[in-house]
């Protein structure tokens, strides 16, 4: 008896060991290696990041491997982003930063991803992003009191962070804060008339009195002395006046700059790059030359890779008419993977 079992194994093994290699099964949205690479996908959309917010997986709509080899995979990832809370100078790690809420008028990021994992290590080679604020309609149909996004260079968005700034510089008279770019704002007309605005800050070398004396002179501190930070305000118009501005400075942050528009670096209000949007793009902002803005034809097969999730439900579908025992559950779709944050 041993002796046949043996035998068998010898007649197996070669058999065994000459059989193709199955084809690895597909992999989901929600698998944890598709995870893993989203997640490294958004540190580098963030990281590569110039103004704006920093974005948040909400969910990986797609996905497509091509092996390359053994331990060499290529990934193609279509991923829907959602704005946080935290401005791309904001040192805070990105768990703990908060997806804006739907009320507060989100902003959707879209992003399609070539990756690279070899040997367990991921590296981009191209991304492509763009990002909208959700349609005012949506909003309404929601919420028909939540304030909307204004545009950036709205006259009474630029009034409030002007006067925010002002107020603020007044009252912390040790370092005179300049804006960098207006993040986001919004305008309200009931129950109070009132613009909220967020706005991002440098330090300069100069004091408020020496800003008072000679604005012209005072400048944005040195790269190796950067000092960033961020403001949130309130101005109420009517039915009477008030305001009320914060800003937090993140102290120097070694290697973290931030582009100028123009060369003008002196302190006052200086228009932030680009005008007349209500949100920063994420297409704009994502400007790492290696890597981005690379042309559609970088992801060639995601519009497959939908033909391919179609194809697997077809499959999933057909089998569902074979007879299945009691308490078969079948399989989730492999795409889209799950919703973090909401559906916008
Ligand atoms: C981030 O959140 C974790 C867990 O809630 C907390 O322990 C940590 O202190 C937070 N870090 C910052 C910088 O807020
Ligand atoms: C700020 O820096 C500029 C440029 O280096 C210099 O001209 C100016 O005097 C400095 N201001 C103060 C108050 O140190
Ligand atoms: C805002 O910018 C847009 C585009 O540059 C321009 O058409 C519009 O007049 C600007 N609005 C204000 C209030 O400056």
């Amino acid at each position: 008896m041993k002796a046949l079992v043996a035998f068998i194994l010898l007649v197996q093994l070669p058999i065994h060991r000459a059989a193709p290699a199955a084809p690895p099964p597909p992999l989901g949205c929600d698998d944890p290696e598709i995870e893993a690479a989203a997640e490294f996908a958004v540190i580098y959309i963030n990281g590569h990041s110039h103004h704006g917010y920093r974005f948040a997986l909400n969910r990986i709509e797609q996905v497509r491997v091509l092996f390359q080899g053994p331990n060499n995979e290529i990934l193609f990832l279509e991923l829907d982003l959602l704005e946080t809370t935290c401005h791309i100078l904001n040192p805070t790690p990105l768990v703990n930063c908060s997806v804006r809420t739907f009320a507060e008028h989100a902003v959707e990021g879209d992003c399609d991803v070539k990756l690279q994992k070899v040997n367990g290590q991921f590296s981009v080679l191209a991304s492509k992003c763009h990002s909208h604020a959700d349609s005012a309609e949506d909003i309404r149909e929601v919420c028909p009191n939540c304030p909307l996004l204004a545009n950036l260079n709205d006259t009474d968005v630029l009034a409030a962070v002007s006067s925010a700034l002002n107020d603020y510089n007044s009252k912390n008279p040790d370092v005179y804060l300049m804006l960098l770019e207006i993040g986001r704002a919004v305008k309200q007309y009931h129950p109070v008339q009132m613009v909220s605005v967020e706005f991002a800050v440098a330090a300069t070398n100069c004091t408020s009195q020496q800003a008072k004396d000679n604005l012209a002179a005072c400048q944005l501190l040195p790269e190796d002395q950067s000092n960033f930070g961020f403001c949130t305000a309130k101005m109420v118009t009517e039915p009477s006046q008030d305001l009320i501005a914060e800003c937090q400075l993140y102290g120097h942050q070694p290697g973290v700059t931030y582009p100028h528009p123009g060369q003008d670096t002196s302190a006052g209000l200086v228009p932030s790059a680009g005008q007349g949007f209500t949100n920063h793009n994420l297409k704009i902002s994502h400007n790492n030359p290696v890597a981005s803005e690379s042309s559609s034809s970088e992801f060639p097969s995601l519009l497959s890779a939908k033909s391919v999730a179609k194809r697997a439900a077809a499959e999933v579908a057909q089998h569902d008419k074979v007879p299945h025992p009691v308490g078969f559950v079948p399989p989730p779709p492999l795409c889209p993977g799950k919703i973090r944050h909401f559906k916008i």
